[in-house]
């Protein structure tokens, strides 16, 4: 099982903090951002993992973590997104790293409070598909919202002006190979990026999508409220 770290974007939600550093490496208590995710994987027994990063402070992230000794990693690998093309495009730049392999793909301002290795656990067990972890938030019309019919998810919408429920799609997504035949078939949406919704509805479309309720508290903190929230 290999791992990605998605860490791109220009922030500007949280500019000027952004301007002159990634989003991923602001301060969330005593540690940057970008090490939560990062533990979660390594607390899930992933040893090879890639940050997919872009920017002008793309450097910033290489003086920090290094190889990945402070995670008992032997190395890290890293990539470079160029444009804002969204969370499947950075995606995109993993392919080869996975190489037919599966992947657990975390977005780099996602906290959870608990591990989220049982639910890596059941995706290791799993024969095939892809599974996500799913939240009920009191504002889900900020994120991408499933509608679950008997038990499952029917359908995700990206930031739906009327959600179909309060479940909210988190930012760890598990894929099997067949991920990089739907990252392909792609089309840029209204915001023109390729969304990791449309990749998670093609695994709905196959039937193969499953899920797990996350326990304890989540938030991502791309936002200031969301970012003292993580605080
Ligand atoms: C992204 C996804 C969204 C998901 C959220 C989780 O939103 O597009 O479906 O619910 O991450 O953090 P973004 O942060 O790009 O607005």
């Amino acid at each position: 099982m290999k791992g990605v770290v998605l860490a791109g974007g220009l922030g500007t939600r949280l500019y000027p903090l952004t301007k002159i550093t990634n989003k991923h490496l602001l301060p969330i208590y005593d540690q940057p951002m970008i090490y939560y995710p990062i533990r979660q994987l390594v607390d899930a027994g992933i040893r090879e993992i890639m940050l997919v990063t872009g920017g002008s402070f793309a450097g910033h992230f290489l003086n920090l973590l290094e190889n990945g000794g402070g995670f008992g990693l032997r190395r890290l690998h890293y990539a470079f997104q160029r444009g804002e093309g969204g969370i499947a495009d950075a995606l995109k730049l993993a392919e080869d790293f996975v190489d037919n392999d599966r992947c657990v793909v975390i977005l780099g301002d996602n906290i959870f409070e608990h591990s989220i290795a049982p639910a890596v656990e059941k995706f290791r067990q799993q024969t095939e598909g892809a599974r996500i972890l799913l939240k009920e938030v009191p504002d889900p019309q900020r994120f991408g919202v499933a509608e679950l019919h008997e038990g499952r998810v029917v359908s995700i919408e990206e930031k739906p002006a009327h959600p179909q429920s309060n479940y909210v799609v988190t930012g760890v997504y598990m894929y099997d190979a067949y991920v990089w035949e739907v990252v392909k078939t792609l089309k840029p949406s209204r915001r023109n990026e390729l969304e990791i919704t449309d990749v998670n509805n093609a695994y709905i479309a196959r039937g193969t999508l499953c899920y797990d309720i996350v326990e304890g508290w989540w938030t991502d903190a791309g936002t200031f409220e969301s970012l003292l929230r993580a605080n």
